[in-house]
């Protein structure tokens, strides 16, 4: 199931940053946690880097009370600028937050009743298109990024895509998760989804990972989408309708997933991240070592 008419190409991406972040309070009291930085760049910055690689031209962003800030991250700024540039200051590190204008669209989620009904709120906008969505608290680290790798495989099966990765199957009841079907690579076609499952009921240990692609139609089930697990109205379950009338595949991400929504996540990645950083990751090495030592 490949029809053409589930093949449009991928322009638009939602981001759902509504969510109260309730896992770092006190931290996230007034500071939104996708603005959380990772070494030097908030978490949304890498989401939006990642979509920008993969081709994606207009960002969405479900915000919410006490969210303005994220969107501020992304304006111009006058004041800070003519400063930087009156004392000679390189402007380069600004680059990345620098979003064509008309292109970054906000709406508003006035009660955060869950990840499904974030993206629904951003119907209006997507219109009949294809989309992606990125959960900025799930860090992806790779080369190509992520949704690069799902675009690619998008050209080729089209439809619908999530990404995955195996977890232990003891840790599968916090996640949604993929009956798998037939695989071939990094693609495995879905058979079916459950969000957070008991262990002894989970259909595998291969959960999905923040990054999807839809198609359109599962705005008009996340219209009708009912409460589910946890008293939300998940994406899942919307997304769940779709396979076996459209296309439904998902992606095994090569590369490292940080689930920064935690805080042992958040800490791993920082630390896997400026390992990794050409400019740092030599003294943070010594200083790993002098403190495990
Ligand atoms: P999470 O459940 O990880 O985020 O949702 P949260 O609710 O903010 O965090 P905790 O559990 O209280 O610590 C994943 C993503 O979906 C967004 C969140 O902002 C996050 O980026 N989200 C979640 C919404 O936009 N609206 C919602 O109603 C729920």
């Amino acid at each position: 199931m490949s029809a053409p008419q589930f093949k449009k190409p991928v322009r638009k991406a939602v981001f759902p940053v509504a969510g109260l972040g309730t896992r770092f309070l006190p931290a996230t009291k007034a500071i939104p946690k996708e603005l959380l930085p990772v070494v030097d760049r908030p978490l949304i910055q890498y989401a939006v880097d990642e979509a920008r690689e993969a081709g994606i031209e207009e960002f969405v962003f479900v915000t919410g009370r006490g969210k303005t800030a994220i969107v501020e991250h992304f304006d111009t700024a006058y004041e800070l600028e003519a400063t930087m540039t009156a004392r000679g200051k390189s402007l380069d590190p600004l680059e990345p937050t620098r979003i064509q204008p008309g292109n970054l669209v906000t709406v508003r989620q006035q009660v955060p009743l869950g990840l499904g009904h974030a993206v629904w709120c951003a119907r209006a906008v997507i219109g009949d298109e294809p989309f992606a969505i990125f959960l900025p608290d799930e860090l992806m680290y790779g080369s190509p990024g992520c949704m690069a790798q799902m675009v690619e495989a998008y050209n080729e099966v089209g439809g619908n895509l999530v990404s995955v990765l195996e977890v232990p199957m003891e840790e599968v009841s916090s996640y949604g998760v993929i009956a798998p079907g037939e695989c071939r690579g990094a693609l495995t076609e879905v058979k079916g989804l459950v969000e957070k499952p008991k262990v002894a009921e989970a259909p595998s240990n291969k959960i999905v990972s923040g990054r999807y692609i839809l198609q359109p139609e599962v705005m008009d089930l996340l219209a009708n989408q009912g409460k589910g697990a946890g008293g939300e109205i998940q994406l899942t379950d919307s997304m769940a309708k779709l396979i076996g009338v459209q296309p439904f595949h998902a992606v095994t991400f090569q590369g490292q997933r940080f689930d920064c929504g935690s805080k042992v996540g958040f800490v791993e990645a920082t630390l896997a991240i400026a390992l990794d950083r050409a400019d740092m990751g030599e003294d943070v090495r010594k200083i790993a070592s002098r403190l495990l030592g």
